[in-house]
């Protein structure tokens, strides 16, 4: 897949004088990469980029970001025109296959996609393991790490159908598994998927009707669930996605790189920041306490942070935010719903914008600003909002995970490290110690 390649940059080692020509490989847009793939071998020295700030992993052609313009690409679409005209399985379609479908293909990846949205009845033991309290998260990662148990013999994945299938399966049982974690918790009876049932329907359908009476569904918050799917979709080698790929090139059962992916997700620095943000939020409280939490996001001794401010690569306003804070008006108006925390997310973001500690550091609300705040006036709790992230990262981690392994420079990802620690010393016995 590589592009072609032109130039070089000469490294010299000032310690010896040798000098050394590094080949640059081109990217079809945004930042091309100096090759150190050999520089070891050549310098007996490692490069050190902890945390991967200037880092190329791989080489993918799923998601573009462009983090000064606030642009985020799909295999070259827009976010803001796919949120706008797509549906969450033709951003599927486009991650996994590389174009948007057409009608036909539509209606073939939404027909595969929803005849592998039940999961194995013997899957539900596995909730009545949990403590009724545990957090939504622990049962997903666990019991997608489960399904590698369901699947073992049938994912060879260096058969190109069984990638696809595991693909499928993953998109689809997701949901499921997802709505399955929200109902043990609340105690009600799970829901089986429903056929005649869009994607974003039928998840609305398993996490909120109950057996004693019909489900209406409301299809402005079925277009709202569709459209933050599609915001939460793929972004590039971000925490999650680089553990699936690096999970994934041992060899290991997708599914199990999956559950890897949720757990990386889960952490607050990352998609466990939309959780944070509503406990952040309710703890402001009121519009006169934001500025005694804006001084605690600077106090470099308070670990306090802004949470939903921020991003490694967004260094202006990250464009899903936008997005999000736009179907946050729709939602609540169409709801009725009259949130102050929205007010209060508004105000937080505008003395943030207006403080030179953020604009210095060009800190600007990310994805998981306003989702919250969607999420809760959908009727969703706050324990659930990172399982949704999951639940539509899930194509982008399918994608990436299937991209890394069809890649043919595909090998194990094996980094290395600078060793601080004690050089070689002689044993001593415990009786001298
Ligand atoms: C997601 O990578 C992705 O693509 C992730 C994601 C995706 O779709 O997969 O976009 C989803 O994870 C979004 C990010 C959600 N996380 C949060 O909202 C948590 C709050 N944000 C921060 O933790 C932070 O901004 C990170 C983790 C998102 C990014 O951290 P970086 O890139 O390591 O930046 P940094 O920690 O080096 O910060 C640079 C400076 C530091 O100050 P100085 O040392 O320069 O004085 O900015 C400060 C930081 O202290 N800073 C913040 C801050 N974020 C950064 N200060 C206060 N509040 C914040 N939120």
């Amino acid at each position: 897949m590589t592009k072609s390649n032109t130039g070089s940059f000469t490294l010299t080692d000032n310690q010896t004088g040798k000098s050394y020509d590094l080949p640059v490989l081109h990217a079809s847009v945004g930042p091309n990469v100096v090759d150190v793939r050999k520089f070891y071998a050549q310098t007996d020295h490692f490069t050190y980029d902890p945390g991967f700030t200037s880092t190329g992993s791989c080489e993918s052609g799923l998601t573009y970001i462009d983090g000064d313009k606030g642009i985020l690409l799909h295999r070259g679409y827009r976010i803001e025109d796919l949120a706008a005209n797509c549906s969450f399985l033709e951003v599927a379609h486009l991650l996994l296959n590389g174009d948007l479908p057409n009608k036909e293909q539509k209606a073939k990846f939404d027909h595969d996609v929803t005849y592998h949205t039940m999961v194995h009845e013997q899957l539900s033991n596995f909730y009545r393991g949990f403590r009724r309290d545990a957090h939504p998260m622990a049962i997903l990662c666990g019991v997608v790490g489960a399904l590698s148990a369901f699947y073992h013999d049938s994912t060879d994945i260096n058969d190109e159908h069984a990638r696809m299938v595991a693909s499928f399966r993953l998109i689809a049982k997701m949901p499921t598994l997802a709505a399955m974690a929200y109902k043990y918790s609340i105690g009600q009876p799970f829901n089986y998927p429903k056929n005649n049932l869009g994607y974003a329907e039928n998840f609305l359908h398993m996490m909120f009707s109950v057996p004693a009476e019909e489900y209406e569904m409301n299809p402005v918050l079925a277009k709202a669930m569709d459209r933050l799917f599609i915001l939460h979709a793929d972004h590039e080698q971000n925490a999650s996605t680089s553990t699936v790929r690096l999970a994934g090139s041992s060899g290991a059962n997708p599914f199990a790189c999956i559950a890897a992916g949720i757990a990386s997700l889960w952490g607050p620095a990352h998609g466990g920041a939309n959780e944070a943000v509503l406990t952040m939020l309710n703890e402001i409280g009121h519009k006169d306490n934001i500025k005694e939490y804006i001084a605690k996001a600077k106090d470099k001794d308070d670990p306090f942070r802004l949470m939903g401010f921020g991003h490694r690569v967004y260094k202006n306003y990250d464009p899903r935010a936008k997005v999000m804070q736009e179907s946050c008006h729709e939602v609540l108006e169409i709801l009725g719903v009259d949130d102050p925390l929205l007010e209060l997310a508004m105000e937080l973001e505008k003395i943030a914008l207006e403080d030179p500690y953020f604009v210095d550091r060009k800190l600007f609300p990310n994805v998981d600003f306003y989702s919250g705040i969607v999420l809760k006036a959908m009727g969703f709790p706050t324990s659930m909002f990172t399982v949704l992230f999951a639940v539509a990262r899930t194509t982008g981690w399918v994608a990436q995970w299937k991209e890394s392994i069809e890649d043919p420079q595909a090998k194990i990802g094996r980094p290395r490290q600078l060793y601080t620690g004690p050089t070689e010393r002689p044993f001593v016995p415990l009786d001298k110690r």
